[in-house]
């Protein structure tokens, strides 16, 4: 008798074709037979609705979080059952017990525990905290780079770029699926390409990732298109474009103009993959986006407040409404609040993004889904953190037709695990990995709102981690069955 059938259900199997109506048979944590199964210990009445691979969060920030919130609700509940951690430059590893990694990365880590130096450590560390979901890991830059020579503004000397070298060979030696980066933030952003170029080179050997938070995503949105391009092909390795956007009004729309150079580059044979978030604000450490002597009041007046714990009450805020209560410019709100003692690890919301483009990148299809979630549940967290998922099933798919469903689920499953070296998940296929979401496809729709973010979303029924049932109908089950993925090789400690 095999363990767990879902029966009577649309299988929509990853590739982007058709769905089939058929049972799906899991047994010891694998598809075992999709078609007619026979009796299984544990039986699902799927009533007809959709079962698709685990969907796979592309851009997440979840190092952490694996630490502090095993359960992994947030990302669960979407019917998200992988994560690729280790974004925009900031990852866990590789740490220094004697410096506090989570200070440098402005709170982004926050959550890790535990002594860890390297992968292998980080990977034990967190699998005992039992996660609910599997987790994959990049090496990033801002870390490597603090290791290596703190916040020093300057180039790289050769010795620091060995140590460098060193850090992300080690972390690819041990399963990373490539070397991410951060270049607006502190301190990618004093880094020349060359630095770049020689350290995404590091991942040729391995044929992994170079991902990136381009330098720029505004006014110089092409020039920073153009250097990611330019560190693939001198690199020689696969790029990944992260939540790929127009940001400021001045300059929405240019994300036709930047896709068509991914696709001058993707039809002139160069390996090319991006994501995207389906919101129109972005959100991160405030800090790094205000000048502290020339505030932009632009942006400013855009502004709302995510987490702040020098002023609590501010959470959930638009900065212009706090400085119209206090008969204060908003530029000094801004100064006020990140001059404050702990004012610097204040993560804010801002709306900077046309909604327009969201459909023009959805429409690409090399376009993932990244919810680049930062996953502080204290005050009021971006609401993609809860609804990424669901939102571009239900309004991108359902409601505005921006894509169809198969393409969808493509883009969430076997585009990813294909890309991100996951050789035996993202499609429902005998003997893969039983990476499972049971969803209703009239039904899903995001709950999360910028006022009332912590919402678990509608129409996921049933969330399948590795062969046992981890979510159902609203019920986190805590079975705590999540892996540690390394790239194209089976999970730590298998
Ligand atoms: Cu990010
Ligand atoms: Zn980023």
């Amino acid at each position: 008798m095999i363990d767990l059938a879902i029966r009577n259900v649309k299988v929509l199997d990853g590739s982007g074709s058709q769905s089939i109506e058929a049972d799906v048979g899991i047994h010891e944590g694998h598809i075992h037979s999709i078609g007619t199964v026979g009796v299984a210990g544990t039986e699902i009445d799927g009533q007809g609705k959709c079962v698709a691979p685990g969907l796979i969060d592309t851009h997440a920030h979840d190092d952490g979080a694996f630490f502090r919130h095993p359960g992994m609700e947030f990302k669960l509940a979407q019917g998200v059952t992988t994560v690729v951690s280790g974004n925009c430059g900031f990852s866990a590893i590789p740490a220094d017990p004697d410096k506090d990694s989570v200070a440098a990365s402005g709170g982004i880590l926050a959550g890790l525990e535990g002594e860890f130096t390297d992968l292998d450590g980080y990977f034990q560390a967190a699998l005992s905290k039992h996660p609910a979901i599997n987790n994959l890991m990049l090496v990033g830059h801002n870390t490597v780079r603090t290791l290596a020579m703190g916040m020093a503004q300057r180039e790289s000397t050769k010795d620091e770029l060995d140590v460098m070298r060193g850090h992300v060979e080690q972390a690819l030696e041990q399963g990373a699926c490539g070397f991410s980066t951060g270049l607006i933030y502190r301190p990618g952003r004093w880094s020349q390409t060359e630095e770049i170029i020689e350290l995404a080179r590091m991942a040729k050997p391995f044929d992994a990732l170079y991902t990136t938070h381009m330098r720029n995503e505004g006014d110089q949105l092409l020039e920073a298109v153009e250097e990611t391009l330019q560190i693939g092909r001198a690199a020689d390795v696969h790029v990944h474009i992260s939540h790929h956007k127009s940001a400021g009004r001045a300059n929405w729309g240019k994300v036709k103009e930047s896709l068509a150079k991914v696709d001058a580059a993707l039809a002139a044979g160069q390996r090319v993959t991006l994501d995207v978030y389906p919101y129109t604000a972005g959100s991160g450490r405030m800090i790094e986006y205000f000048n502290l002597d020339r505030i932009n009041r632009g942006l400013a007046e855009v502004i709302r407040i995510a987490s702040c714990s020098a002023f609590r009450e501010f959470e959930g805020r638009m900065v212009v409404d706090i400085a119209a209560e206090r008969n204060m410019d908003v530029t000094e709100v801004v100064k006020m609040i990140l001059t404050a003692p702990r004012g610097d690890r204040t993560i804010c919301i801002h709306f900077i993004i046309d909604e327009a483009d969201i459909e023009t990148n959805l429409a690409h299809r090399d376009m993932m889904v990244g919810s680049d979630g930062i996953p502080d549940l204290r005050g009021k967290p971006h609401p993609r953190l809860f609804g990424t998922f669901p939102r571009v099933l239900g309004r991108y798919v359902r409601e505005r037709g921006v894509l169809a469903l198969e393409e969808a689920v493509r883009r969430m499953t076997s585009l990813p695990a294909r890309t991100f070296g996951l050789i035996d998940r993202g499609l429902i296929k005998e003997g893969n990995w039983a990476d499972l979401v049971l969803f209703d496809p009239d039904v899903v729709i995001d709950k999360a709102t910028y006022d009332d973010p912590k919402q678990e979303p509608d129409g996921i029924e049933l969330v399948v981690v590795n062969g046992r049932i981890a979510y159902d109908k609203g019920t986190h089950t805590g079975i705590g069955s999540g892996k540690m993925l390394r790239y194209r090789r089976s999970a730590f400690g298998d």
